[in-house]
Order: C-alpha cells, then sequence, then structure tokens
C-alpha cells in the first residue's frame, strides 16, 4: 500500500486533503524508516509502511503490510528488549530501544527503535508509531572506542607498575651498595619521566601528543602554586618521541633551580613556555626562564650526570639546547625538529 492508498482507505483519520498530501510527501522522502500499526486488530499487524522501511528490512510492501513488526527480531534478539516494548505498548508509551533484527537476508543489524501511540481529536488510540534507525555503524564505533579506553587505561597500569618496579630495583640496589643519594637522584628522574608518559596514553593511537600537559606533569612537585612557576603554552601536539628530552630536560632544570637558582631563593621565578617554531610551525621550542634568583652570570656547580643525560637525550631526539647564565637568572631554549 502506497501513503496515498493508506490515506485514501483512512479518511477518517485525517489524512484526507491538505496534511494528507504532506503526509504522503514526507513518508515517501524521509530516510527515517516509519511504520503504523493497527491497535485494534488481531496481533496488531502494520498496516504502513514507508519507502525508507523497505529499503531498510529488504522486504517488500506485500510481506510486510499485515503482520506483526515482530518479524525482523530473531534468535539473537534480547528478550528483555522485546518485554519492554511490550510494556511500553500496554501502558500507552513513548518507548525507544536499541534491540537486535534481521534483514530478509538474514543479516543483522542494531535497530535504534521509537514506538509511540498516535491518538485521534477524540482522544482515542488510532496507531501506533514506530521509526526504525539502522545504529550499527555507531555501535561498532562505540565498541572500538571503549575498546582503545581500556587498552590505555591497561597500558597506565602496566607501566606504573613497570615504574614501581625500577624505582624498587634502584632503591635496593642503592642501599646494597652504599648510594642511597645517587639512588633517590635515578629515582627522581625516573619518575619525572613517569609522569610524563603517564600523560601521553590517551592519545597513544594517533602517535602525537600534547606536550604541555606532558610539562605539566613533570612540574607539577614544584609548583606549590605560590606563583613561582609560571607555564604558558597552548595545546599543541608534538611527537611522542620528544617526550623523554623535554621531561627530563625540564626536571633537571628544576632540580638544580631548587639547589642554586631561582628557586634557592623565596623571590625567585621560573617561566617556562613551549611554542611551534620553524617551517610548516614543525618544530618545538621550550624556554626555561628563571628571574629574581641569585647571579647565575656564571654557570653554578650543577650535576654533571645530569647535563650529560640532557645532552645526550637531546641528540638523540636530534634536538638542540642553549644555556645562558644571564645575571637575572638562567635562561635555556630546547629546540626539537621538524617531523
Ligand atoms: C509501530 C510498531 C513498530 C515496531 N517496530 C519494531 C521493529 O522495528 N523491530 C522489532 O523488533 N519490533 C518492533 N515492534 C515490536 C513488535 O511488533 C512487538 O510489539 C514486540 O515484539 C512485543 O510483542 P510480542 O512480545 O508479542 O512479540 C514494533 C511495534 C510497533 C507497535
Amino acid at each position: 500500500m502506497s501513503p496515498e492508498e493508506f490515506r485514501k482507505a483512512h479518511p477518517e483519520n485525517e489524512f484526507a486533503g491538505a496534511s494528507g498530501v504532506l503526509f504522503e510527501q514526507a513518508m515517501a522522502q524521509t530516510r527515517m524508516a516509519i511504520c503504523l500499526s493497527d491497535p485494534h486488530a488481531e496481533d496488531m499487524p502494520i498496516v504502513f509502511a514507508n519507502r525508507a522501511f523497505r529499503e531498510l528490512t529488504g522486504y517488500s510492501q506485500e510481506e510486510i503490510v499485515g503482520r506483526n513488526c515482530r518479524f525482523l527480531q530473531g534468535p539473537d534478539t534480547d528478550p528483555r528488549e522485546v518485554a519492554k516494548i511490550r510494556t511500553a505498548l500496554e501502558d500507552e508509551d513513548v518507548t525507544v530501544v536499541e534491540i537486535l533484527n534481521y534483514r530478509k537476508n538474514g543479516e543483522k543489524f542494531w535497530n535504534a527503535l521509537h514506538i509511540g501511540p498516535i491518538y485521534n481529536n477524540a482522544g482515542e488510540l488510532i496507531y501506533f508509531f514506530g521509526s526504525q534507525w539502522d545504529v550499527s555503524d555507531v555501535r561498532a564505533a562505540r565498541a572500538e572506542e571503549l575498546y582503545a579506553k581500556e587498552m590505555a587505561r591497561e597500558l597506565s597500569h602496566r607501566m606504573k607498575n613497570m615504574f614501581a618496579v625500577i624505582s624498587g630495583i634502584v632503591n635496593i640496589t642503592g642501599r646494597m651498595r652504599g648510594v642511597e643519594a645517587e639512588a633517590r637522584e635515578i629515582n627522581r628522574r625516573v619518575q619525572a619521566l613517569g609522569r610524563a608518559y603517564e600523560t601521553t596514553l590517551d592519545e597513544a593511537s594517533s602517535g602525537d601528543i600534547a606536550i604541555g600537559e606532558a610539562i605539566r606533569a613533570i612540574l607539577e612537585p614544584y609548583d606549590l602554586g605560590t606563583g613561582r612557576l609560571k607555564m604558558q603554552g597552548n595545546g599543541l601536539k608534538v611527537p611522542f618521541a620528544v617526550v623523554s628530552g623535554v621531561g627530563v630536560t625540564l626536571h633537571e632544570l628544576a632540580a638544580n633551580a631548587e639547589k642554586h637558582g631561582a628557586w634557592s631563593t623565596d623571590e625567585g621565578r621560573v617561566e617556562v613556555s613551549w611554542r611551534a617554531a620553524g617551517e610548516n610551525n614543525g618544530d618545538l621550542v621550550v624556554t626555561w626562564r628563571e628571574s629574581g634568583g641569585p647571579d647565575a652570570s656564571s654557570p653554578s656547580g650543577d650535576s654533571g650526570s645530569g647535563n650529560a643525560i640532557i645532552d645526550r637525550l637531546i641528540r638523540h631526539a636530534e634536538g638542540n639546547i642553549t644555556r645562558e647564565w644571564k645575571p637575572g637568572g638562567l635562561e635555556v631554549t630546547i629546540e626539537f625538529p621538524a617531523r
């Protein structure tokens, strides 16, 4: 039955005249599958289904009209969803369910089904209205997203575990060899790296990471909320490979600032900023600027091993570091090249 035939057959329900023409055109054009069932006929058969319904299910008009809509269900359809529909129909409620249905060719699809009662002017129930929407793709995407989140959580768990084991090994070895201070120094470096890596997990699938989040995590223990640390930068994304260089460098700079630099005084300040630079904005530049601390016009006796580690990691990432000891404080610029 076409929309035209349907409205001719049901003039009593105001499908006649202008609204009837509107109904006919809307039903024919919408991409939303729609059907109407007669609640007063035996087993509530479908009395009308539009073109989109036929395209969605693969059945012809003759195969649809006169049957109860449950013919779309199959062995894997969840009976709890069917029961929800049954209750809603009994209560004349509007309901939305996601139910597994089958096309004529046997293919399964997830149907976001919306059902509601239709009343006439006298307030009497005349039809149930159903609209069907294939949400199989949406559900697959949702499942993939969920899987990625679970993987990230698991990765995070294992990484924390690994960092804890490394810390434990370093501590015990340090104690047994009588080099506890050195062990602590190594552990602080390892933990700074751990914090930086932790921020990158959400984006592990893309390969690029938000460097600002990693920087904030590295410097978090040094930010006492007193205004002595200022961070400036946007949500810049950079390749994952730079995170170790940035992480260890900033950790060493912060540790040195506490020992000999700006943070060895109450007034000292550090400003850290990061930005994209170079051709196509592909380079990363991180600047560390100390001020208000002791005179830094000559290099302080900072730890040689720290600098050696920094230089090595930056060289590994094909980056560059410049240190300037200015009267106002140490200024360091780290550059990582275009990807
Ligand atoms: C207008 C209307 C549209 C419906 N559309 C669907 C549908 O697309 N898929 C489905 O599985 N069930 C659909 N149903 C639900 C079934 O027709 C039936 O009401 C349900 O299976 C509960 O009844 P039962 O327990 O007697 O099977 C629809 C019901 C109505 C009234």
